[in-house]
């Protein structure tokens, strides 16, 4: 069985907006201490960072980077993380001493040294409207007034130019420390956003937002003049509490309306007149939740034992399998799909925890889902283009975590075209945990050569770990491309079939 594919790269439905393989990092177990940053360990440059991570991070041409957090930021107070003294502070989030040796001027210069832009979230859980806008003073003034000062004061004399910031992170979150309820929200963001575009109107403000109508709506009427954005964040598989991975079948039933967030989200902004204002930044997303027990929920851990020991469990790289990496291929197939809405998403995180990237003292692994973003970002166009079946998608019953059985589509697909060449670039994802899946193009010229790129392991739960590297992307020459060429995709696989 085939399934034959129209692809016209005349029609196009929008552009490939490289912020979308963006990502985020956050105060957190060890991504950022121990992680990009790593003073006194040799693969560290003069600044502290590990050049490892940035180089990896630069192969797959991060175009922006969130940070400080996450639940994290909801405490945190900017002012302790920059100047020549730092006072560590014991961070109330996590319920860790946090040493404040990485703040602004250190995620700046990372930023910059991997070429993206920064992304910063500011805190309103126990901060203050005038910290936030305080902050971008600090970091876009040039040189008026205590802060642009402070900044100049601590050597960095041009101001940073932060463009992207966020009025809070999930604030409407039990969970969060400082969370407000949906008409406490409308007001702080529409009181917080005035002030901080008096300091530099320049700035793309966004807010957390949910698909939720009590939530956002409030927030859009009262707010919707001031910000570009609003913020959607998105775990399938939630492990806070107790570490068990769902299965590969059950990841793949996780893929049913992966997007079905983004469709509520649109219907509020088009309802209000905002969808050509307004964009979507998905800025957390994973297929899995992060595991740290007792501290999302009460009654909170009172043994390190039971709450702070338990988070070594996200380093098990055993559990970075090609379910991860085929549901973000989808998940980024579904952005795309969107990209007239969805115009900025952060993977969470970038390194360790649930990252891309996973450090040890000596080196680093790419996990999985590293190598979609290698895929996405390398080898697509830069225009989202029409693609059209005429036969039925095969489709596959699957088992969820919770037992129940969901059909979802076999196969996700994406086409793609350059704007500056001929030729057409498919993601394809077969889904199917043990059968290959056979796919036909029908593309307006031939004599074009064709290679196929697949990200793939020996098995569905298939991972890379220190000394062992299962997981990978291999290219596949399959000379000139001729009408009714059919082109074979493996099980559990992510692929990118060019064709230039
Ligand atoms: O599990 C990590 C947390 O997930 C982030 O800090 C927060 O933004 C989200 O709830």
């Amino acid at each position: 069985m085939f399934l034959t594919l129209e692809i016209d790269p005349r029609r196009v439905k929008g552009v490939r907006d490289p912020m979308l393989y963006g990502h985020f990092l956050e105060h957190f177990h060890r991504q950022v201490y121990g992680g990009v940053f790593d003073p006194g360990n040799p693969l560290s440059d003069e600044d502290g960072f590990r050049t490892d991570v940035i180089e990896a991070m630069k192969k797959i041409r991060v175009p922006v980077i969130r940070w400080p957090g996450g639940c994290f930021v909801s405490t945190y107070h900017w002012t302790d993380g920059v100047g020549k003294e730092r006072t560590p502070v014991f961070d109330k989030t996590w319920r860790v001493e946090d040493p404040n040796t990485f703040g602004t001027d250190e995620f700046v210069k990372l930023c910059r040294k991997i070429g993206c832009e920064p992304y910063i979230c500011t805190n309103a859980g126990t901060g203050s409207i005038e910290e936030m806008s305080d902050w971008v003073e600090y970091c876009n003034l040039p040189s008026e007034g205590r802060f642009a000062r402070m900044r100049i004061a601590n050597g960095a004399l041009e101001p940073y130019r932060v463009k992207y910031w966020s009025v809070g992170n999930e604030n409407y979150g039990h969970w969060e420390l400082g969370a407000k309820s949906a008409g406490e929200w409308a007001r702080l963001v529409g009181e917080a956003a005035k002030l901080m575009l008096h300091v530099d109107p320049a700035i793309e403000l966004s807010a957390a937002a949910l698909a939720d109508l009590d939530w956002t709506y409030g927030l859009l009427k009262n707010c919707g003049q001031y910000l570009k954005w609003i913020s959607l964040h998105q775990y399938w598989d939630m492990m806070p509490e107790k570490h068990e991975p769902a299965d590969y079948e059950a990841a793949m039933a996780y893929t049913d309306r992966i997007d079905r967030s983004v469709e509520i989200a649109r219907g509020m902004l088009t309802s209000l007149g905002l969808e050509n204002k307004i964009s979507i930044a998905f800025d957390e997303w994973n297929l899995r939740s992060w595991h740290h027990p007792r501290v999302h929920s009460f009654p909170y851990g009172t043994e390190k034992e039971s709450y702070l020991s338990p988070r070594d469990k996200n380093d098990d790289n055993r559990t970075y399998t090609m379910a991860d990496a085929v549901f973000s291929a989808c998940f980024l197939n579904a952005m795309n799909r969107n990209c007239d809405l969805v115009r900025m998403a952060n993977f969470s995180p970038l390194v360790n925890t649930r990252g891309a990237i996973m450090t040890y003292r000596d080196g680093i692994v790419l996990r999985s889902t590293y190598h979609v973003f290698d895929l996405f970002a390398n080898k697509l166009g830069d225009k989202v283009v029409d693609l059209f079946h005429p036969e039925p998608a095969p489709t596959w019953r699957v088992k969820g975590k919770d037992g129940g059985e969901k059909k979802v589509g076999t196969l996700d697909l994406l086409a793609t075209a350059w704007s500056d060449r001929k030729g057409i670039a498919l993601s394809a994802v077969n889904k199917h945990a043990q059968e290959a899946a056979e796919i036909v193009l029908a593309l307006p010229e031939e004599g074009r050569r064709a290679t196929l790129y697949t990200l793939n392991g020996p098995d569905k739960d298939s991972c890379n770990d220190i000394g062992r590297n299962e997981v990978g992307i291999t290219e596949t020459d399959l000379g000139l491309y001729r009408k009714g060429m059919k082109i074979t995709l493996p099980p559990h696989s992510v692929n990118v079939l060019q064709i230039v």
